[in-house]
This record gives C-alpha cells, structure tokens and sequence, in this order.
C-alpha cells in the first residue's frame, strides 16, 4: 500500500461507477477519487457534478484523470465494460469484456501501479482472473466484488421474510456471482441461531428457502428488465469493500477470492468469506458447507472453468 492518503482510481465511468464515485463521496472513504474512462468529456462532467457535493460531504478532491494517475494511487476500481441486456447472462459478456480489461491493465501496471485491484466488470469472476494475469501482481492484491451484492440480496430477503434487520442475518451466498450461485442456508444464522430452526417455527421449507435464493440469484434480471441496468447495489457493495481496505478492518465480507485448496478448488476465482483489510484479501475463509452445498460449489467452480479455459486461462 502506497505511503500516503487514501487514493482511488476508478475506471469506468457508466452507471456502475458514477454510482460508486457517489457512495465514496457521501460516505467520506476515500480522501483522493481520479475518474477514468474513455469517454473523457462523461468523467469531466461526473467529476465537476461530484465536486458540487463536496462542501456538503468529505471527499473534497474528485478529478477526471488517466491511468497515468494510478502511479500512486492506493486502489483501482475496474466497472468498465459492456452490461448485462435483457436476455444476457454474465457470461455471455465475457469476450468483448476479456479486451477491455486487457487495454486497462497493462497501462495502469506500466504507471507504477503497486496497489490493490479491485474487479466488478462481468463476469466478474473471469474478468477478476483476467486482471491478476494481466498484471501479475499477487492473488491477495487483485479480488473481485464477487458475491458481495448477492449476499446483500439474500440478507435483504431473508430480512423481510423473518422481520428482522439484514445486518442480524449471517447468511451468504457463495461460487460464482451468476447463475450456478447457491446460498449457505444449512449454516446460516439470524441472531446467533440456526436460520433453519426460524424457518420451522415460521413454517417456512426448503421449498420457500429455495425460491429466496431463485429470487435472488435473478433479481439482477428484474431490475435491468425493468430499469435497463443495475448499479446502486453493485456501487454500494463496491464502496463498502473500499472501507475495508482503507479503514483495515479486517472485515469479513463475501468477495471473488483466489482458491489455493480451499473447498477443494484451485486456480480460480469464486465468491467466498474473506477477511479484508490494507492488504487486500488477508485470508480465505473456507465457509463450512453441507455435503450438498459443497456439490454446489464444486459445479459452481466447473462452470467458471470451463469459461475461464474458453477464455484465456
Ligand atoms: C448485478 C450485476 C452487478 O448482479 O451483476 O446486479
């Protein structure tokens, strides 16, 4: 981590990152936000826009800049690339975003760049590969926003459903932020107790536990059926992974972590507990699963695989 203030380079500039840019401004987490994108006159008006909020909030310095800027910069944000249309999938995406993601990594390397990189362009889990290849830098130092807005998802439904507070949910959805996802639902837990012991007592199933996590895993289609793209979630989860680094939390949050053995994967990324702090991903959380959950990683895992093998991998 670089020896000063808390400097974020973001790059992409659509929807996705001005909603990021937006929630690091009103919540104060970084001291420093450089705008990139190829639509240079979109990030000189973003970045004049969020200047106006800047009296009222934390963040006093936000400029449209270049991958020149990331020579001393803490964190890079990577949202570019095309969304997911009606009717795509995630992994549909992942050619045309594979070269975009190749024409961002190699100039920001060749700045100086020596910080974390952080992925939220789909397929998030492929492209999170991408980048680490394409800059060599170490796993724990190139992560994905994973299944952090997914998990969001979940704990937000399974809130409502029980009537309590999503932060007294700790549940999470887990494998690839996409269709194969799956929730941890066996040891999931909503105030310290079992989530399956509320559901008995609510007269709640498997059957309803199931249509939660289809709701969930599908809600990203909802919405862009509905509003053509999804971006508050994704930039509020991104922001909240930022805190983490630039407070070292050392929280744990579901994110796109590199597998070395854990849940018997290797060589891929895949969404996971992991402690986060100044270092990035500072450890893998191996979240403890049923037999059947951990079928359902392992297919998660093969799904990705065989996309990141089409791919480049
Ligand atoms: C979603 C996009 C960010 O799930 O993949 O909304």
């Amino acid at each position: 981590m670089a020896q000063h203030h808390q400097k974020v380079v973001l790059v992409g500039d659509g929807a996705v990152g001005s909603s990021y840019a937006f929630a690091l401004m009103q919540q104060g987490i970084a001291e420093e936000l450089v705008i990139v994108d190829i639509m240079k006159e979109r990030t000189e008006g973003d970045a004049l826009d969020l200047e106006d909020a800047a009296p009222w909030t934390f963040n006093k310095n936000v400029y449209s800049g270049s991958y020149d800027d990331a020579k001393d910069a803490d964190l890079v944000v990577i949202t570019a690339g095309a969304p997911q249309k009606p009717g795509e999938t995630r992994l549909d995406l992942v050619d045309k975003n594979l070269k975009i993601i190749k024409s961002i990594v190699s100039p920001i390397v060749e700045s100086g760049f020596n910080g974390i990189f952080l992925v939220a362009a789909n397929p998030v889990d492929i492209l999170t590969m991408a980048v680490q290849k394409f800059s060599g830098f170490p796993k724990n130092r190139v992560f994905g926003s994973g299944t952090s807005l997914d998990t969001a998802r979940l704990r937000m439904a399974l809130a409502k459903k029980f009537n309590v507070s999503p932060e007294a949910v700790d549940a999470y959805i887990l494998g690839e932020h996409g269709d194969s996802e799956f929730a941890n639902f066996d040891e999931a837990l909503i105030g310290g107790r079992p989530l399956k012991l509320w559901a008995a007592e609510a007269g709640i199933s498997d059957a309803d536990l199931d249509q939660i996590l289809y709701d969930t895993a599908h809600k990203a289609y909802e919405i862009i059926n509905r509003k053509g793209a999804t971006f508050y979630g994704i930039g509020t989860s991104l922001a909240r992974i930022t805190r983490a680094i630039f407070r070292d939390e050392k929280m744990v949050l579901p994110v796109g972590a590199w597998m070395e053995g854990q849940y018997g994967l290797n060589d891929i990324y895949i969404g996971t507990p992991a402690v986060i702090g100044a270092n990035g991903v500072e450890a893998v959380i191996e979240a403890t699963l049923s037999e059947e959950e951990a079928a359902k990683m392992a297919a998660s895992a093969k799904t990705l695989k065989e996309v990141a093998e089409g791919g480049f991998a």
